[in-house]
């Protein structure tokens, strides 16, 4: 995409291990100036685990928790929408709404499941179905170890309509400093397929 537009993207929060790597793509795309709006969706399975694995005390059904989840004073915040994983009508769910892409990190073999077979039940499965008819990029942050045949089998059939698989497996020679780090590296690879390259992302020089 040109500098100067600015675009629409979907991000989605779901039940796998990985609240971090959630947090850190809604800060990196709320904080980029190219990105307009941020349509966010996190189930239900996803706040549990976030509250189990980012201490964010144990209110994490109210309204509020998307914006608790990106830490009070952090950049775009008001670029955010948050949506009710049930609200099947809400502007995502159809592919009139223009998006950039849609991206689901991290993304449970539940979720997986229902986007390699097209179930489109919840609003976060709704909104990857119409990526995949759109032709729009889709990415997913499957993360699960180890992983059996039927989650093989899921990620074939989701590459094969179109969905692009990103293991959350980190690159090591990018010699991280730590795990922020890497999960921005993680992050900013993904974020490259929608057409938004990351200043101070590693690329490797040979
Ligand atoms: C602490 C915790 C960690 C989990 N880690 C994973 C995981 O790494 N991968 C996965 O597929 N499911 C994991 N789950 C199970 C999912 O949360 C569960 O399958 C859920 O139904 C996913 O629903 P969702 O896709 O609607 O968020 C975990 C659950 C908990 C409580």
């Amino acid at each position: 995409m040109a500098d100067s537009e600015q675009c629409a993207v979907t991000l989605a929060i779901t039940g796998a291990s990985g609240a971090a790597l959630g947090r850190c793509a809604l800060a990196m795309l709320a904080a980029d100036a190219r990105v307009r709006r941020v349509d966010l969706v996190v189930s239900a399975h996803a706040r549990r685990v976030a509250r189990e694995e980012l201490g964010l005390g144990e209110d994490v059904a109210g309204p509020d928790f998307p914006l608790r989840l990106l830490g009070a004073g952090a950049a775009g915040a008001a670029k955010i929408v948050s949506h009710d994983p049930a609200n099947i009508g809400a502007s995502i769910a159809s592919g009139s709404y223009p998006t950039a892409g849609m991206v689901v990190a991290p993304c449970s073999m539940g979720t997986l499941a229902a986007i390699a077979h097209g179930l489109s039940d919840n609003l976060i499965e709704r909104a990857a179905d119409v990526c995949l008819k759109e032709r729009r990029p889709l990415l997913l942050a499957a993360r699960e170890t180890p992983l059996s045949l039927v989650h093989l089998r899921n990620m074939v059939a989701a590459t094969e309509a179109g969905a692009r698989i990103f293991p959350v497996i980190p690159a090591f020679y990018d010699r991280a400093a730590d795990l922020q780090a890497s999960l921005r590296q993680f992050v900013a690879r993904m974020l490259a397929h929608l057409g938004l390259p990351q200043e101070g992302a590693f690329h490797w020089q040979g």
